[in-house]
């Protein structure tokens, strides 16, 4: 069955076949392509395993030779084969690594935190300065009845400032409720919730309707204060407010204390402080109100006004800032534009 120069012939297919098998093996250019490569040469179907599997046609005598034959080509292609992977594994490790290379000394991309808006900073820091002396932070709302706003506070109905040209009424007018013009509605809400002695400071937002400018926001913040005990004067009024005009504008800061009306402290007055730090040079600016709680306010809220008084103080939060860093334009203060932010320092 086997012609007369099948070793010759089959010597020559086995050549045949290795060498396209090798050309096929180098021209691979990724590890999947030398998948393919080997199954199509040395797989089952390739060329080299039907030469294989016609061994068993051959004489018994010649088996052994053209077996070595057979595998002397297939060890080639194996050996091709594992040379080539090698080859391309580490081709492939290479790509990958530098895919996926990081820079370990790039600096990180910083994203801005934002800042704390000087305005509540300065808020903590003046509320400090009385926490720092015992006192506690009172709060009330901001949408407020009137009778708070201004019935408690001993404020006549005619009084003009309940005029709806000074005061924002919220509908239905029947409710009675106003956004509150001051934060002394705490003041009554402190008495009447509050133990004896009273020592409490309220920061907060207050609305009045007046036009947006350089000095005047229709927003704005003031900080209460009230201290309610026995034989509380007029003196540890001024040396309070005197204190307080000390940390917030130097050592040389002072009070002055100006006659005034309102109709919740008898005697009141308008408080002035001597700012040192001023652009062209030291002097006096209008930094809020007070006085001695007027004993009808003390009488609203149950405290017998021949055992205990009382003073209140109440400044402008906008203004503070203001004085302070020299401010020309109240606006800056409600653009919230991080670059008038910054400014003051981010703490966070
Ligand atoms: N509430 C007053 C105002 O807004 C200020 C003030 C507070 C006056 C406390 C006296 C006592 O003008």
């Amino acid at each position: 069955m086997t012609p007369p120069d099948a070793s010759a012939d089959l010597g020559a297919r086995v050549d045949a076949a290795v060498t396209a098998a090798l050309a096929a093996i180098e021209t691979t250019a990724t590890t999947a392509d030398l998948q393919a490569a080997k199954a199509a040469h040395n797989g089952q179907g390739s060329e080299l395993s039907a030469l294989n599997a016609s061994l068993r046609d051959l004489a018994p005598e010649d088996r052994k030779a053209a077996g070595q034959t057979i595998g002397a080509g297939r060890a080639r292609v194996a050996e091709a084969l594992a040379e080539r992977q090698a080859q391309l594994v580490a081709v492939e490790e290479a790509a990958q690594l530098e895919a996926e290379r990081v820079d370990v000394t790039a600096l990180p991309r910083l994203r801005a935190a934002g800042g704390r808006h000087p305005l509540s900073m300065l808020v903590d820091e003046m509320s400090d300065v009385f926490v720092g002396m015992g006192w506690e932070v009172a709060e009330g709302p901001e949408l407020e009845h009137e009778w708070f706003n201004f019935d408690a506070l001993n404020v006549d109905p005619d009084h003009p400032a309940r005029g709806e040209s000074d005061t924002f009424y919220v509908a239905p007018a029947d409710r009675h409720m106003v956004l509150r013009t001051q934060t002394s509605p705490v003041q009554m809400r402190s008495m009447l919730t509050r133990d004896l002695p009273i020592y409490i400071v309220a920061p907060g937002r207050v609305y009045r309707t007046d036009d947006i400018d350089a000095t005047h926001l229709p927003v704005f913040t003031q900080i209460e204060g009230l201290a309610v005990d026995k034989g509380i004067t007029m003196a540890n009024l001024r040396g309070t407010l005197e204190h307080l005009a000390r940390i917030m504008f130097g050592d040389e800061a002072k009070i002055r204390l100006r006659p005034n009306y309102f109709p919740f402290t008898e005697p009141s007055a308008e408080m002035d402080v001597w700012h040192p730090g001023m652009r062209g040079g030291p002097r006096w600016v209008e930094w809020g109100g007070c006085g001695m709680v007027n004993p009808n306010v003390l009488r609203a809220a149950g405290i017998d006004p021949e055992v205990y008084s009382g003073f209140a103080f109440g400044m402008g939060v906008e203004r503070t800032l203001q004085f302070r860093y020299q401010l020309d334009d109240m606006r800056d203060m409600i653009e919230g534009d991080v670059r008038f932010t910054e400014q003051f320092g981010m703490v966070i």
